[in-house]
């Protein structure tokens, strides 16, 4: 098994070309920016290119972004290694990013980031032996607000725990859609204990 998804990646890794799909989205991505400074368009055009390689940047990959951008391989390499959205290595088909920072630490990263060590038998930056999950952790994600959170591929889950942590863990590997967004009983970053302004509609707002 292990055997197999190697050897995959490793062809991935040398045939890379963007399918049609990324071609048509890498010309709308183009479009957006002015003909003479194309080379604006590289964190989006790298991003693209991950996503064509199941979530990592083999140097294939980053060449064709220089090929088109007409930026030196190592200017765009620069980019990718400098960002932590960006992955040089193969990471898991479920890519879990743990928000380590300030405001998530103080409200329990520490305990979300065990219980995925613990569950899925794996250290910070690894991945499971069967390919399923990578566990990585990162700086700030933007959602302080719903603090303790992380992000699986392009979901945020937030307001975890230990316990829903593990829920959501248990739920991939089980094939059970998971709730994206706060873990606990609330909408978006409203309070807990419900609204505490605009609690009724103005009438004859401008
Ligand atoms: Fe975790 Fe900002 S500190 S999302």
């Amino acid at each position: 098994m292990i055997e197999k998804i190697i050897i995959k990646r490793k062809q991935d890794e040398n045939n890379f070309i963007f399918s049609s799909k990324a071609k048509k989205t890498i010309e709308l991505t183009l479009a957006k920016y002015p003909i003479n400074q194309k080379n604006s368009a590289v964190m989006p055009l790298l991003d693209i290119a991950m996503r064509e390689c199941n979530g990592w940047l083999p140097n294939n990959a980053i060449k064709h972004v220089s090929d088109i951008l007409e930026m030196p391989f190592i200017k765009v390499y620069e980019v990718a290694s400098f960002y932590s959205m960006y992955n040089l290595k193969p990471v898991g088909k479920n890519f879990i990013q743990i928000c380590s920072t300030t405001p998530c630490w103080l409200r329990g990263s520490d305990e979300v980031a065990e219980a995925c060590y613990k569950k899925l038998q794996i250290k910070k930056g690894e991945t499971t032996e069967d390919g399923m999950f990578t566990v990585k952790e990162v700086e700030c994600l933007g959602a302080c607000v719903n603090a303790p959170m992380v992000q699986i591929n392009d979901d945020y889950y937030e307001d975890l725990d230990s316990k829903s942590m593990l829920k959501i863990i248990n739920n991939i590997i089980d094939g059970t859609k998971n709730k994206i967004g706060p873990q606990v009983d609330r909408k978006c970053s409203e309070p807990r204990s419900g609204l505490t302004s605009l609690l009724k509609e103005e009438k004859n707002a401008q």
